[in-house]
């Protein structure tokens, strides 16, 4: 197996999670930075011992086999489409775009251009995620026919150094916190044939809190509180809740019920949550132990896709994957603006589950 090199674009405040979360696998090895801004490139790349340059001298480097595409939603498309016209092959933080038409020429370039495009979020690659797709592979909680999964808190203005992105069009709690909850739902229970949505924009504005920006009023373009259900190709109805406008909940993050068995899904936004089972009359709740590493963090997935370059197979935080959570997206925003029920044009095979039993550092070919 040969380590690939990684180049990242755009470090700003997840970029250092990347560094430590790559540096497990023999893998990939992240050996230079770019970001739009050069000095905070420089910053960057002297703190961690990497190279740093323009964004199309990183490109331009011919040892980089992976890009890393850091940058803010708004310029996901355009830098991977860059990666990608480079020859290099490409992996993109969430969303995969901020509309279906961007995400879709992402996609198709990579495509036709032989090249790997990878998007996160990773975390249903953890420990979590992955014991509780083994539980509903192997029957426990019978055919999976309802779900649940809630993301409330009331925005990031209070500890963001850059929280005006989230206010954004292509942010947003669905666009920027949905993707987690969404690649997860797929991933246990497949594709979403349709949604239904209703939403608001409760705060014209909202005001920074964090001690840098104390007092900056940051202009809200996106919808701040989106419910809505989904519809499974399987026929399996989730609903769900993603908003910026809540002080405080009691909700649990994620639910799946199936016919013979309730379960309890860790935090989808993390990779190591911790999944109970309640069984058909029955009335305690039981952890179920993960059968899963536990040690991998974000990152995971960019070394999947290395594996999965090497040895043919395909790699399971796809772009693919990523559209179809875009598109679920886009739909259950447009269905709440036209008041009706949106069919999806995509869909998606779930992910390969991962095997049990991997050693830390290491993937499966
Ligand atoms: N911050 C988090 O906790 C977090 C967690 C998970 C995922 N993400 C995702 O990671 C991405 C980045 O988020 P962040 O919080 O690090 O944002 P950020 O604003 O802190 O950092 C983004 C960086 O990209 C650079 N950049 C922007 N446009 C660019 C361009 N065209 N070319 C080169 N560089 C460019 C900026 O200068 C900045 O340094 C987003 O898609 C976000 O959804 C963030």
């Amino acid at each position: 197996m040969q380590t690939l090199k990684l180049g990242i674009i755009g470090v700003g405040n997840i970029a250092p999670a990347y560094i430590r979360g790559c540096a497990p696998f023999d893998v990939i090895k992240i050996v230079a930075c770019a970001d739009i801004l050069t000095e905070r490139a420089q910053a960057f790349a002297s703190e961690h011992g990497i190279a740093a340059y323009s964004v199309d001298d990183l490109l331009a480097r011919e040892d980089i086999d992976i890009v890393v595409n850091l940058t803010i939603p708004a310029a996901h498309a355009e830098i991977s489409l860059k990666i990608i016209a480079a020859g290099k092959h490409a992996y993109c933080e969430k969303p995969l775009a901020i509309n279906r038409a961007d995400g879709e020429r992402v996609i198709k370039a990579a495509a036709a251009a032989g090249l790997r495009m990878g998007c996160a979020p990773d975390t249903f690659l953890g420990g979590g995620l992955q014991t509780a797709r083994k539980a509903i592979d192997d029957g426990l909680i019978g055919r999976p026919i309802a779900a649940t999964a809630f993301f409330m808190a009331h925005g990031p203005e209070s500890w963001h150094p850059n929280p005006g992105i989230f206010y954004q069009e292509g942010a947003g709690p669905l666009f920027d916190m949905g993707p987690y909850y969404l690649t997860a739902l797929v991933n246990l229970m497949g594709p979403v044939a349709r949604v239904a949505a209703s939403a608001r924009r409760t705060f014209p504005e909202r005001i920074a809190t964090s001690e840098a920006l104390m007092g900056q009023r940051l202009p809200v373009e996106v919808n701040t509180h989106v419910a809505g259900t989904l519809e499974f190709e399987s026929g399996a109805i989730a609903s769900v809740i993603t908003s910026f406008d809540v002080w405080g909940h009691q909700l649990p993050n994620m639910e799946i019920h199936g016919e013979d068995a309730s379960m309890s899904v860790g935090d989808p936004n993390h990779f190591h949550g911790v999944n109970q089972i309640l069984k058909s009359r029955t009335s305690e709740w039981v952890n179920i132990p993960h059968s899963h590493t536990t040690t991998i963090g974000r990152g995971a997935g960019v070394a999947d896709m290395a594996y999965a370059i090497q040895s043919g197979r395909p790699h399971r935080v796809s772009g693919e994957l990523a559209f179809h959570v875009l598109d679920i997206m886009c739909a259950l925003e447009e269905s709440a603006a036209q008041g009706r029920r949106i069919e999806l044009g995509s869909t998606v095979e779930q992910p390969l589950a991962l095997p049990a039993g991997l050693a830390d550092g290491e993937l499966d070919f």
